[in-house]
């Protein structure tokens, strides 16, 4: 039978004779999967493993610094680098949601590959993909239509000439929170609800600028602050926020206003193939309309999203 015990075991001393003194590099993302296939990695082969964790400037608010505090805790060996500026400049103008997602994915490789060449002497990729993401990426890309080009699946480009490794290929998202609770992986990381590579670059419907990463973050952070607060973040899957590339008009004090409209997202499903919109209480709805729009300068109407998937995807974009 499997249990995390033993997966950890089997695992470790497979990787130590896999990789024996080689270097591993691997790309940190703050989820579950790339950290808990650190800490694997980690316990097999110590300093041998560096981490780069890249701000692609889409991230949740805090979460940059925050994430990098809590590897460094872990004892991982991690090099932080704040790349936002670089991902802006390559978005910008941007509009079609794949190109969007592809100047996304090349900022990235750009970034992740000029910093593995500052390590001497590096053979491998380790990557924490998991059995779900073999399967999307194979259901999801079929031969002649592409829903989403997801690009944390195959997203090795050649030119690094690096063997991959994969320790979590064969486990399903729960068994990967086992391992990483077994290992003592912070709750904070364990419980984090799944969040896309391009980050809210493809929740910002449309053109993205600083300036709209930034509304997004703050209506995004008292979003799931909310949830938090009243108890409903482990009843729901994935939550987010998205703003909407329309303006709508509104009225404060005696002023006319004219602003964004952003739509909130929740939903429960098993690993993202399908999904139910969550029926948020009315009394959450309610508090978390008036914090967005008292707080948010820019923001004057939100949005449920009661949309299943399918037809509808979970992201808009
Ligand atoms: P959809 O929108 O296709 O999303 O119903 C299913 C799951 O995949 C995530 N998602 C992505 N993850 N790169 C990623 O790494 C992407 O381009 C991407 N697009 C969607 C989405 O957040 C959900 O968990």
């Amino acid at each position: 039978d499997w249990t995390p015990t033993t997966f950890i075991e089997e695992t470790v001393e497979g990787l130590q004779q896999q990789l024996g003194n080689d270097k591993v590099v691997l790309g940190l993302s703050g989820g579950v999967d790339s950290s808990v296939a650190a800490m694997l990695i980690h316990k097999a082969i110590g300093k041998n493993l560096y981490c780069i964790f890249v701000n692609n400037g889409l991230l949740r608010k805090g979460e940059f610094q925050e994430v990098l505090d809590q590897y460094q805790h872990m004892g991982l060996n991690v090099r932080g680098v704040d790349a936002s500026e670089r991902f802006y400049a390559a978005l910008h103008g941007l509009k079609d949601p794949e190109d969007k997602r592809k100047a996304i994915g090349r900022t990235f490789i750009e970034v992740f590959d000029e910093e593995a060449h500052r390590i001497e002497g590096v053979d491998w990729l380790a990557q924490g993909t998991i059995y779900p993401d073999v399967i999307e990426s194979v259901s999801v890309t079929g031969p002649s239509v592409t829903i989403k080009s997801h690009h944390n699946v195959g997203g090795l480009p050649d030119f690094m000439k690096l063997k991959v490794v994969e320790p979590l290929r064969s486990l399903f998202k729960d068994e990967v929170r086992l391992v990483g609770k077994t290992l003592g992986l912070d709750l904070t990381i364990l419980r984090r609800h799944p969040f896309p590579g391009p980050g809210l670059g493809i929740r910002i419907l449309g053109e993205i600028t600083p300036e709209k990463v930034r509304i997004l973050q703050e209506v995004d952070d008292l979003y799931v602050r909310g949830l938090k607060e009243f108890g409903l973040y482990d009843e729901i899957w994935q939550a987010g926020a998205i703003l909407l590339p329309i303006q709508s008009v509104g009225v404060m004090g005696d002023e006319r206003t004219y602003e964004a409209v952003v739509a909130l997202r929740a939903v429960t499903s098993v690993d993202g193939m399908t999904a139910d919109w969550y029926p948020l209480p009315y009394e959450f709805m309610r508090e978390i309309s008036n914090q967005i729009i008292n707080r948010v300068k820019g923001v004057n109407r939100v949005v449920y999203d009661i949309s299943s998937k399918p037809p509808a995807t979970i992201e808009w974009e």
